[in-house]
């Protein structure tokens, strides 16, 4: 079927630092990624890739390797979309 995303809200997505038993997720162009799974596989170390938990990884990830494609790689690591903080609230 259509996959479903959850709608993740800045300050959700900064509670995912990969610690206290919760994955890392990290948000490129307003997708939200749990980038734990592809931590062993990073060729630039776990370290590194974690700089960019619980935040927007945009800026890191540009400064170092432009040419790598994020959206391709972590496709299947997709697990929401940005929404605005107040999203929903009436
Ligand atoms: C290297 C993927 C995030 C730092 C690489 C390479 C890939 C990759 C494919 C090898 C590139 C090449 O040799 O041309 C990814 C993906 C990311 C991500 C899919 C998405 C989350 C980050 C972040 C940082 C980072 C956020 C920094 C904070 C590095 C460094 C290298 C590297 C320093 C170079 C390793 C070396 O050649 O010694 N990454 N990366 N990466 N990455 Fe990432």
């Amino acid at each position: 079927g259509v996959p479903m995303f959850q709608r993740v809200t800045p300050s959700e997505l900064k509670r995912m630092t990969g610690r206290k038993g919760k994955p890392a997720w990290s948000s490129w162009q307003g997708k939200v990624y749990n980038i734990t799974p592809y931590l062993p596989f990073h060729p630039g170390g776990e370290a590194e890739l974690m700089k960019a938990a619980g935040r927007d990884g945009a800026k890191l990830f540009m400064d170092v390797h432009p040419w790598v494609n994020w959206e391709n790689m972590l496709s299947s690591c997709m697990v929401g979309v940005l929404v605005p903080e107040d999203y929903g609230v009436k």
